[in-house]
């Protein structure tokens, strides 16, 4: 089944496709009205059910968007209006929902839940986030990075601060897309040791640099993300906001890293905290771009999911 669960469990000939694919499609639509559809309607007659049990406002637009683009037909879903939030199991939900839908996406807390769904549903499905990684916005920062500053591989990119959901799928794109990884955060928020371990078996480049100024001289590309996820008690809170300080991306460490690092967040953004809004909004910046093309990207990931 043509799945779309993480970076690292994809083909990475089919993961250069999805974005060259990308590229093309958001190219020919250069300018056009958001709502005309692309001319070769792709999704025509396809339903897709996007499940949230997050809340969202990228993910959910983004997929909608793209779906009504390609000709195709959506219904988003919130997990807790849904009997999956009230006691009925993963897997009937998946052999219930693929009688109806020719694809799923899902944001969810545990990855369990994630590949319980692609266990039992006979119909794709797709990652828009877990506890543990975000591949399609890897997918989407990826072909923003390559607009930008050409292809990726090769390329040095610095993760400043938590080491996350996001982060591990950047992880992940370490080895199929050839670019080195540095993360800089605090010791106790350090990335899983078992995604960095597999990255590194896969031929991947990942560095750990405690010190902010260090890892990001000379780098490509400067992510970060909020202190606090979704799925991280508030209690963590304040603890997190004190062991992240240092990392915070501002002007002084963008200069640091040099004019030709570009700056990516996947937003949402927490200005003053993980970001200032100097950098946000400022020359380096391009995370507006990043998030229209999750709508691209994603657009890209469906198709290779229908095999259309
Ligand atoms: N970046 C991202 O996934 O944003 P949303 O939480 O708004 O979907
Ligand atoms: N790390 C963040 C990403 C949000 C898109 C979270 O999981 O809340």
């Amino acid at each position: 089944m043509p799945n779309f669960l993480d970076i690292d469990r994809t083909d990475p000939g089919v993961l250069r496709q999805i974005i060259d694919q990308a590229a093309g499609m958001k190219a020919r639509r250069k300018d056009w009205p958001r709502g005309r559809p692309d001319p070769e309607a792709p999704l025509a007659g396809r339903m897709v059910a996007l499940i949230f049990e997050k809340p969202s406002t990228r993910t959910r637009v983004s997929f909608d968007v793209g779906i009504r683009q390609m000709g195709g037909q959506s219904l988003v879903l919130s997990g807790n209006e849904m009997q999956l939030g009230h006691g009925e199991t993963i897997a009937d939900t998946a052999r219930v929902l693929s009688r109806y839908v020719d694809l799923i996406m899902i944001r969810t807390y545990e990855e369990t839940t994630l590949l319980e769904l692609a266990e039992h549903a006979t119909v794709p499905v797709i990652n828009g986030l877990t506890n543990r990684s975000h591949p399609c916005q890897i997918m989407a920062d990826i072909l923003t990075f390559e607009e930008h500053r050409g292809p990726i591989t090769g390329k040095r990119v610095v993760w400043c601060g938590d080491g996350n959901n996001v982060c591990a799928s950047f992880i992940h794109a370490a080895a199929p897309f050839g670019f080195h990884f540095t993360f800089s955060g605090p010791e106790p928020l350090d990335p899983d040791a078992e995604i960095v371990a597999a990255a590194r078996h896969e031929g991947a480049e990942i560095v750990v640099e405690r010190d902010p100024w260090k890892a990001v001289e000379g780098a490509d590309l400067v992510v970060t993300d909020t202190w606090v996820s979704m799925h991280d008690p508030a209690s963590t809170r304040e603890r997190r906001h004190n062991q992240l300080r240092p990392y915070q991306v501002n002007t002084k460490l963008m200069q640091h890293a040099g004019p030709q690092a570009l700056f990516l967040h996947c937003l949402p953004a927490h200005r003053e905290e993980e970001v200032t809004s100097a950098v946000m909004d400022g020359p380096q910046s391009a995370v507006f771009d990043e998030a229209e093309n999750r709508l691209h990207a994603q657009k890209a990931v469906m198709r290779w999911c229908l095999g259309v």
